[in-house]
């Protein structure tokens, strides 16, 4: 049940949907209450944008009507204006106007599965060990790692995170471990045991051969277990699931209806009711894969496996994708990550993931044998045939989708972001108009391109979308693309690309993008029982949605990758962690889509960064 949130509702609380997500009063939290909401921007401007943003989308009779649906929607006195004043109103009252209604749109009433449609996965650098043994040595101090950044939350001791002088919003944070997403038949809900549920899990959930087991990982006096206690509870796991089982974890990879229901009929079984239990509770997921074969590319294969577990066949059964924070050690040095979307952005997470590493590259093996800890607790899930069905055919559907699914990483080694730096360019910008030429060149045409901007220097913020492709970048691709231009002039254009991305950037980030506030004033009028406007029935509209590139910066101290999979059958992702003297990337497409290529588009990129580079170091010469 959806609540909303008084103007003058004291201390923080998390979003609805969030049980138990409240956060405690403290240190890293100190500013949490002076941060500003998100604020509405003025309607004449996001609409002038909008028209800016669908103009090299459109043909000119295209944009001529849709810029007389943008001036009957805005004219005074009409729809537009009596939408703002609605959603300024809702805005009064809420901590955040968007939170919950993003929380929906973009996720929980999201119906597609979430495995490739919406959990990215995160490749870690991968380590030196091989062998199960080494495996679950490796596994303990992960755990260990992990819980000694969950101590740092729980303490409060985290920095906090901060965009140039200002001070974002870590309520993501808090929304990390003991989290889960639930399955329901029409809509989903995202459970957290956190500071503010009385509930306190002490346990996370080992899955090996498809097996489920609770592992306790704190003592009775709250002291986390040593990396070696954690060791031997782990090789018993292992010992007590030699055999595989039925894959029910599998489940989790199906359409959100789809499992909803069958999650419906698990929960009708006592001794299930309590493993899911135990799964939603357990404060991440610790997946010990079987040995992957890798093939020749090790890394594309380490993404597969972290995006989806490589089919029925491999490791796909030996995951929960509904749990928050689901990590993956592999036998040959493979680590990472696959993390359900619904509470947080990649940053929180890449934050934890590089204490995690940092942690395991220098921690001692610290021994500590006066604790006997509890065995671990199998927890078993009972089948019948309808279950098995849903499971046969979570399998076959997963298979298809898995078969379908193209993952390039690339790792650009002639310069990184030291070099657009050097020419007091902002390096984001740069990687985006370097897509946006290597789109071009393959294409002849720009596309709809979402990159996603923090918001969270407003209380309760997610991200909004930076839109890549301008009327600018268009310019400068066409100019490239022309041997006529003389370089000066395709360096003044580039320049312009740049600048004009950076400032949609820092406007995105300030609150003035216009994605979340156009969906704002569509919710609102549906909201008021009326018909969608014109504007959002528009195939501009649907066309400016139409994201063929879906674009995401993650950085991290490390050369760990994130990948997520293409928002549209005939798009791609792209995820990429700038460096300063290498650029690391992941690419992914659809095969089934005969209008993509992950390796075009990769080898278009790798040709288009040296191609700017020759530009501006020719002209620096001059
Ligand atoms: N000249 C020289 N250096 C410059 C420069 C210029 N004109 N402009 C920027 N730089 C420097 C910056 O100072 C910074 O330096 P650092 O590496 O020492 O920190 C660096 O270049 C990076 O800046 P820039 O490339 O402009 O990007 P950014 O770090 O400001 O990030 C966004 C831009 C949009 C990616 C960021 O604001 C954001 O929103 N990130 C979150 C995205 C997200 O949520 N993703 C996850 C989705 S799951």
């Amino acid at each position: 049940m959806v609540k909303s949130f008084g103007a003058k509702q004291q201390p923080w609380k998390a979003p609805e949907l969030f049980r138990g997500a409240v956060l405690p009063a403290g240190r890293m939290l100190a500013h949490q209450a002076n941060l500003p909401r998100l604020p509405v921007p003025a309607l004449s401007q996001t609409l002038d944008k909008y028209l800016r943003a669908v103009r090299p989308l459109l043909e000119e009779d295209e944009f001529q009507h849709t810029t007389k649906l943008v001036e009957e929607f805005g004219k005074p006195g009409g729809l537009g204006e009596s939408l703002q004043a609605k959603l300024q109103m809702r805005a009064l009252e809420r901590q955040s106007w968007l939170a919950d209604w993003w929380l929906h749109t973009a996720y929980l009433d999201f119906r597609m599965p979430v495995v490739m449609h919406v959990s990215p996965g995160i490749v870690c650098p991968p380590q030196e060990f091989n062998g199960q043994e080494a495996q679950l040595k490796f596994a303990a101090k992960m755990v260990a790692g992990l819980l000694d950044y969950k101590v740092q939350i729980d303490n409060q001791s985290v920095p906090i995170d901060k965009l140039g002088k200002n001070f974002l919003c870590m309520d993501q944070y808090y929304k990390l471990f003991s989290a889960c997403r639930i399955p329901g038949e029409r809509r989903d809900q995202v459970v957290v045991y956190g500071p503010g549920s009385n509930i306190r899990p002490r346990h996370i959930v080992v899955v090996h051969n498809n097996k489920f087991f609770a592992l306790d990982v704190y003592d009775e006096n709250w002291k986390p277990l040593s990396q070696d206690l954690i060791h031997a509870q782990l090789q018993k796991v292992v010992y007590y699931s030699r055999y595989p089982s039925e894959p029910v974890g599998i489940l989790t990879t199906e359409n959100r209806n789809t499992w909803g229901k069958v999650y419906k009929l698990l929960k009708k079984d006592k001794a299930n009711k309590a493993t899911l239990d135990a799964i939603n509770k357990g404060i991440f997921m610790l997946c010990l894969d079987q040995e992957v074969s890798r093939g020749e590319d090790r890394k594309a294969s380490m993404a597969h496996q972290l995006m989806h577990g490589g089919g029925s066949k491999l490791n796909s059964g030996n995951r929960w994708f509904d749990k928050t924070l689901q990590f993956t050690v592999g036998t040959d040095g493979a680590i990472g990550l696959t993390y359900e979307h619904s509470p947080a952005e990649g940053p929180p997470i890449i934050s934890l993931l590089d204490h995690m590493v940092d942690y395991c590259s220098q921690a001692p093996e610290i021994k500590e044998t006066t604790v006997e800890p509890k065995e671990p607790e199998r927890l078993p899930f009972t089948t019948n045939e309808n279950i098995l069905e849903a499971i046969d055919n979570a399998k076959r559907n997963l298979d298809v989708q898995v078969k379908d699914l193209d993952m390039k990483p690339v790792t650009f080694f002639e310069y990184g972001k030291g070099f657009p730096k050097s020419q007091k360019m902002s390096p984001d910008s740069y990687i985006q108009i370097a897509l946006q030429l290597a789109y071009f060149k393959l294409y002849k045409v720009p596309c709809a391109t979402y990159e996603s901007g923090s918001t969270r220097m407003f209380h309760l913020g997610r991200t909004d979308t930076i839109r890549s492709a301008s009327v600018e970048s268009l310019e400068f691709c066409k100019a490239m693309e022309d041997s006529r231009v003389p370089p000066g002039e395709k360096v003044a254009l580039l320049k312009k690309a740049i600048d004009g991305h950076k400032k949609y950037a820092q406007e995105t980030v300030s609150g003035q993008g216009i994605d979340r506030h156009l969906l704002g004033l569509k919710l609102t009028a549906i909201e008021a029982g009326l018909n969608v406007p014109d504007l959002f029935m528009d195939s501009a509209y649907e066309q400016a949605l139409h994201f063929k590139l879906s674009t995401s910066q993650v950085p991290s101290k490390h050369d760990s990758f994130l990948c997520f999979g293409p928002v549209v059958p005939d798009g791609y992702g792209f995820c990429y962690n700038p460096r300063e003297d290498h650029l690391n990337f992941c690419i992914s497409a659809f095969y089934s889509s005969p209008e993509t290529d992950a390796n075009k588009l990769a080898d278009s990129l790798h040709q288009s960064l040296l191609d700017m580079r020759e530009l501006l170091s020719t002209q620096a010469k001059l």
